[in-house]
C-alpha cells in the first residue's frame, strides 16, 4: 500500500476523486492525509467527513520564508509516512528545494495539454488562442512551474460554442478519471522516469512498455 499525502487549496474536487478510488477494494494506495495551506478550503470539510486525516499547515505566518514553510511541510508529510504526494490544486510556488527533496514522489495536475497554457486562467486562454483540443495532464513536479516529465494525458475537444466553465467542467470530469488512474500506475511500481521521460510499463504502445534504456538507441 502506498501511502499519499493530497495537498489542497480549495473546493477538492480531484482529491474527492483520488480518495473515492482508494476506497474501492484492491486499490494499491491510501490516503494518509490531505493537507491544505488555506484553513478555509471546501475540500477539508469533505474530508473530515469522510474521515481522512487532515492537517492546516497556513502559509501566512510564514511570510516570504517559503523554505521554511516548505520545511515544516516537508516534516509533516514525513511523520505521516508519505511516499507520494498528489498536488490537487494547491496554489502554492514550491522551490526546487521541495521539488528535490521529492523529486518523482510529487505529481501534479494542470487542466490543459501541458506544455501548452501553463499557469492560470488556462480555459479562457484555450479558447482565445482558437485551439481545437484541450485537456489534462498528470505530470511530475519540477521547479518551474507546470513542468516536468508527462506521465498521462486526456484530451477533450474544444467545442465552437464553448466558454471557459463549459470547457472546464468537460476537462474536469476527464481530471477526475486520470488522476486515480495515475495513482494506481504509480502505486503499482509501472512508473518510472528516465532522462526526464516517463515510462508506462504495461501501458500503451509496445515500445513504452520496454524497459527504457533498451528504446535507447
Ligand atoms: C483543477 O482544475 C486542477 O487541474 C488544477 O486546479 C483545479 C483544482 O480543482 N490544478 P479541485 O480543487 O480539484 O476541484
Amino acid at each position: 500500500m502506498l501511502n499519499v499525502a493530497i495537498l489542497i487549496s480549495g473546493r477538492g474536487s480531484n482529491m474527492e476523486a483520488l480518495v473515492r478510488a482508494t476506497q474501492k477494494p484492491g486499490f494499491p494506495a491510501r490516503i494518509a492525509c490531505v493537507i491544505s495551506n488555506n484553513p478555509d478550503a471546501a475540500g477539508l470539510a469533505w474530508a473530515k467527513e469522510n474521515s481522512i486525516e487532515t492537517a492546516v499547515l497556513d502559509h501566512r505566518p510564514y511570510g516570504q520564508d517559503r523554505q521554511k514553510y516548505e520545511q515544516a511541510l516537508d516534516a509533516l508529510l514525513k511523520n505521516h509516512g508519505v511516499q507520494l504526494v498528489c498536488l490537487a490544486g494547491f496554489m502554492r510556488l514550491l522551490t526546487s528545494w521541495f521539488t528535490e527533496e521529492w523529486r518523482d514522489r510529487l505529481v501534479n495536475i494542470h487542466p490543459s495539454l501541458l506544455p501548452a497554457f501553463p499557469g492560470l486562467h488556462i480555459h479562457e486562454k484555450v479558447i482565445d488562442y482558437g485551439a481545437r483540443f484541450s485537456g489534462c495532464t498528470v505530470h511530475f513536479v519540477r521547479a518551474e512551474m507546470d513542468h516536468g516529465p508527462i506521465i498521462a494525458q486526456a484530451a477533450v475537444p474544444v467545442l465552437g460554442d464553448d466558454d471557459a466553465e463549459t470547457l472546464a467542467a468537460r476537462v474536469l470530469e476527464n481530471e477526475h478519471k486520470l488522476y486515480p488512474q495515475v495513482l494506481a500506475w504509480i502505486a503499482e511500481g509501472r512508473v518510472n522516469v528516465y532522462q526526464e521521460r516517463t515510462f508506462i510499463t504495461g501501458v500503451g504502445a509496445p515500445e513504452s512498455q520496454m524497459n527504457p534504456q533498451e528504446t535507447e538507441k
